[in-house]
């Protein structure tokens, strides 16, 4: 499957460990950044660009980090088409993917260790959406992106 991720500074270790742990399962990840842990980011530069390798199919997924997630899912949430789930835990990440239809994970770097958040990946990735009374919700939020649109004209 291919992934985007990203992460700032405050996450830029744990990325490392969940980009090479998705490798290692097989996945093609991409890597849109950061490339260190010393040079201060902004997070919602990195949002962006996973996103939009989302948004443009270059992805299935994306994966975001940041300090606590929070960041990272406010600006990914701000991007038609996106819907960015902050999970802390496997089953919010199993639940992400079956009742949200979550296209982007996002993690915190300074809340979760390594092994947790490979958990919470592995809960993502192994998921699928449930469709049905969820698609419905799921649809509704789409609608709200496009009165969005309209109310911007
Ligand atoms: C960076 O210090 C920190 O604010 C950021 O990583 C994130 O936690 C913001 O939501």
């Amino acid at each position: 499957m291919r992934i985007a991720i990203s992460s700032d500074h405050a996450s830029f270790e744990l990325k490392e460990h969940i980009k090479k742990y998705m490798s290692s399962l097989g996945h093609d990840v991409s890597d849109m950044g950061t490339d260190n842990a010393e040079t201060g980011v902004d997070y919602p530069d990195f949002a962006l660009k996973v996103c939009d390798a989302v948004n443009d199919g270059e992805a299935r997924f994306g994966v975001l980090l940041c300090g606590t997630g929070l960041g990272m899912s406010i600006s990914a949430n701000k991007v038609n088409g996106i819907r960015a789930a902050l999970c802390y835990m496997p089953e919010c990440a199993k639940l992400a993917r079956g009742h949200n239809d979550a296209n982007v994970l996002v993690l915190g770097g300074r809340i979760m260790g390594p092994q947790l958040a490979e958990w919470t990946v592995d809960a993502f990735l192994n998921s699928e959406f449930e469709g049905g009374r969820h698609a419905r919700r799921v649809d509704k939020i789409g609608e709200i992106e496009k009165k969005q649109l309209k109310d911007f004209d």
